[in-house]
This record gives C-alpha cells, sequence and structure tokens, in this order.
C-alpha cells in the first residue's frame, strides 16, 4: 500500500479549521490510496461508505472494494439520486440504517458523490452518536471545487436550501480527477459556475483563466479541470481559513446563491444548484449594478462567461414564485434576504458589511430580468 498520497496527488491544499486542518488531494487516479488516506487521517476499522443510486454501483463499489481489501469492516448505503434525497428523510434513513448495522461512535463515514452527497453524509456524520468523522470522496465538478470543502453539511427543507445543517469539517478530501469521465457534460458545466463564483469575488486571474479553459473543460480534459479544480479550491480555502463558521466574510462565498437558491426552489429542484447559481450570480452583478457599487460592464462579463451554462435551454421559472423564497434563505437576518454585492470582478464590496439588504423593487427587477431572459 502506498502510504504517502500527497506524492501521489497532483496537488494537495491544506484548510484550517477549528478542529485541526486537513488536505484536500486533487489529480487523477487516487481512488486506490484511499486505505492510506483513511488510515492516516481517520483510522477505523469500521466504515460507512455513502453514495447515492448513480455514483455508488461504479465509484462506490470500488472504493468499497478497496477499503475491504485493507481489512476494513465496511457498510454500503445508497440513496436515489438527486437533490429530492436531500432530506431530513433520507438523513433519518441513513442513520436508521447504520444504527441496523451496529455501527459506534468509533465509525468513520466515506461519502462517495457529488454535492448532494456530500452534504447529505456530511450531515449524518455530524449528528450520528453526536458526531462521527468523514472523509469525503467528491466526484462531481461542482463537489470537488466547492461542497466537499469548508464542512458545511445539512439538508433541504419545504421552506428553501439547506435549512437544517452543521459544520462539521473531513478529515480529508480526496478529489481524484480521473471519476469525472463518468460524469456528464451537463453536470461538468455545473461545477465551472462555483470556479467562476471564486474568480469573481476573489482573483480576476482566475475567473480570465477559467473562462480560457472552458473549452478544455468542456471537453472533461482531467489536466485542465485537476488545475481548475485546485486554484479554487485554494481561493475557498483561504476564505474558510478567515471565517470558518461565517461570522462575517465567508458571506462572500454566497455571492449569486441568495437569488440562485430562491430559483432552484421555484423550479422545484428541477434545474441543478450550478445552474440556478449562474442565474443568481448574472443577477446579483445587476442589482448590483443598479444600485451603483458594481462597475458597469461586470454582469455582462458574468453573462459571457456562464453562457456554457446558461445558454443551453429557456429556464421555465416564475419570478414571482422565486421571490417568495427569498426572504426564507438562511442568509437572511430578521426575516429579510441579504445580498453579495461585487465592486468589479475579484472583488466584493464590503463597505455595508459582506452582505447586505436591498429594496424588493431592485430585487424584483433583476429577478424579472434575469428570468424573462434580458
Ligand atoms: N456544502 C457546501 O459548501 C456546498 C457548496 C456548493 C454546493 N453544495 C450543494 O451541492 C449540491 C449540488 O451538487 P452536485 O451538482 O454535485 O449534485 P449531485 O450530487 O446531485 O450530482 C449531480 C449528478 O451527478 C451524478 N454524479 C456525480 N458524480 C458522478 C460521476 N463521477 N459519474 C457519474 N455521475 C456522477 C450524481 O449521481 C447526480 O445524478 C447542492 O445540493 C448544493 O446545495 C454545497
Ligand atoms: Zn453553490
Amino acid at each position: 500500500m502506498i502510504t504517502d498520497i500527497s506524492e501521489a496527488a497532483r496537488h494537495t491544499i491544506e484548510v484550517s479549521s477549528a478542529s485541526g486542518a486537513y488536505p484536500v488531494f486533487v489529480g487523477p487516479a487516487l481512488l486506490d490510496r484511499l486505505p492510506a488516506v483513511v488510515s492516516t487521517y481517520a483510522p477505523a476499522k469500521r466504515l460507512a461508505v455513502i453514495a447515492d443510486d448513480q455514483v455508488g454501483p461504479v465509484h462506490g463499489a470500488l472504493v468499497a472494494e478497496a477499503l475491504i481489501d485493507a481489512g476494513h469492516d465496511v457498510t454500503c448505503m445508497t440513496f436515489p439520486e438527486g437533490e429530492a434525497s436531500k432530506t431530513r428523510k433520507t438523513w433519518s434513513i441513513l442513520t436508521d440504517e447504520m444504527l441496523d448495522a451496529g455501527l459506534g461512535r468509533d465509525c468513520v463515514v466515506v461519502a462517495v458523490g457529488g454535492g448532494v452527497t456530500t452534504d447529505l453524509a456530511g450531515f449524518v456524520a455530524a449528528t450520528y452518536m453526536r458526531g462521527v468523522p468523514i472523509v469525503q470522496v467528491p466526484t462531481s465538478t461542482l463537489a470537488m471545487i466547492d461542497a466537499s470543502v469548508g464542512g458545511k453539511t445539512g439538508v433541504d427543507v419545504r421552506v428553501g436550501k439547506n435549512l437544517v445543517g452543521a459544520f462539521h469539517a473531513p478529515r480529508a478530501v480526496v478529489a481524484d480527477t480521473a471519476v469525472l469521465a463518468t460524469l456528464d457534460a451537463t453536470n461538468r458545466s455545473e461545477g465551472l459556475v462555483e470556479a467562476l463564483k471564486h474568480g469573481a469575488i476573489r482573483d480576476e486571474a482566475h475567473f480570465t483563466a477559467v473562462v480560457k479553459a472552458a473549452h478544455s473543460l468542456a471537453e472533461a480534459d482531467a489536466d485542465a479541470w485537476a488545475e481548475c479544480i485546485a486554484a479554487s479550491v485554494r481561493l475557498k480555502a483561504d476564505v474558510v481559513a478567515q471565517d470558518e463558521f461565517e461570522g462575517g466574510f465567508r458571506q462572500i462565498l454566497n455571492f449569486g446563491h441568495t437569488i440562485g437558491h430562491a430559483i432552484e426552489a421555484a423550479a422545484d429542484y428541477r434545474i441543478g444548484h450550478g445552474r440556478a447559481v449562474a442565474y443568481g450570480m448574472i443577477a446579483e452583478a445587476r442589482l448590483g449594478e443598479r444600485l451603483g457599487v458594481t462597475d458597469s460592464g461586470t454582469a455582462d462579463r458574468l453573462t459571457e462567461a456562464l453562457a456554457p451554462v446558461t445558454a443551453r435551454d429557456a429556464l421555465d421559472v416564475d419570478p414571482s414564485r422565486a421571490f417568495g423564497f427569498l426572504d426564507a434563505d438562511k442568509k437572511s437576518r430578521g426575516g429579510r434576504a441579504r445580498y453579495v454585492v461585487l465592486c468589479r470582478i475579484g472583488e466584493v464590496d464590503g463597505a455595508e458589511g459582506w452582505a447586505r439588504e436591498v429594496d424588493d423593487d431592485d430585487v424584483k427587477a433583476a429577478l424579472d430580468g434575469v428570468l424573462s431572459g434580458w
């Protein structure tokens, strides 16, 4: 068994956390190093491997086999793929299965999948027996770039997304870019959105690099993705290091997400998270321009950069229904939604805190515009 995964990984990014720093390994062909990662960062005899029913039979089974070969006692659990499974109901089914299997406080959860799995299994690990360690094995671009890093876990409820959850930092994250070969083009492009978001809030050069690489990324070039993922994770890790529990600065990662989450909920989760956030970023940039805070032309740059994700087909979402979901967002305070406003690509305006309230009329105008396809 090769124990030094840092040598095998093309990139290793250290993320600081109150519960201890953890590594994010990025590069092709890392899955077979998972037993070494578990024994180094989350040693346990008994493991619960959680995956959805699409990823489970492919990558989940390989992971479980490698862990069994390494001498672990592995309980495999799957749930139906898709955002509709990110619920308290699935959480209760999974935790009951773990209880039935007799898993104790000394078990470790290994989450193999997209952002739905990393959030859901993360919440299972955060709450099972008051918290057991988790190793995140993201398999979608979005989960590698964003969802598996930073420790936010949770489920959706009737009134909105991610409203029940917990912070639970992983012990390690293993992003094997070779698994992206089985991800379809639509889901692959969802990760592009969060990569562009990281550039839009923190680093114009990263934004430009992702736009330039968009063609290779669409073609599933594993090397191009490894670079894009590592650079994006570095930007996120830097934000999380400054404000892990979102007291203030970490809110900038929510750029595009107040309106994005409302669109996602108003579409009854028929559209992917990345796609909803793409519309959310364009709408929130237009909102910033309308407020006179964001440099004019910023929303146009975002619109152009996000075209591979937004231009596919028309978005059939009722603006007034989406508006109704805004104040339920967890970023709200005193029942009012809050918005992250850019100065320009690469920089957020912090003059009124990292997220601010905005007049309903301005929000409605931005939402109507983006949903009626300017
Ligand atoms: N916790 C966070 O910080 C954070 C950040 C961003 C997004 N999120 C959450 O992430 C979720 C969206 O993530 P997602 O887009 O990855 O959704 P997802 O987990 O539903 O994955 C999308 C689809 O791709 C499939 N899939 C994943 N990897 C695959 C692979 N390698 N091969 C074949 N199929 C594969 C899945 O089965 C699913 O059908 C949302 O719920 C969002 O709220 C969380
Ligand atoms: Zn997101």
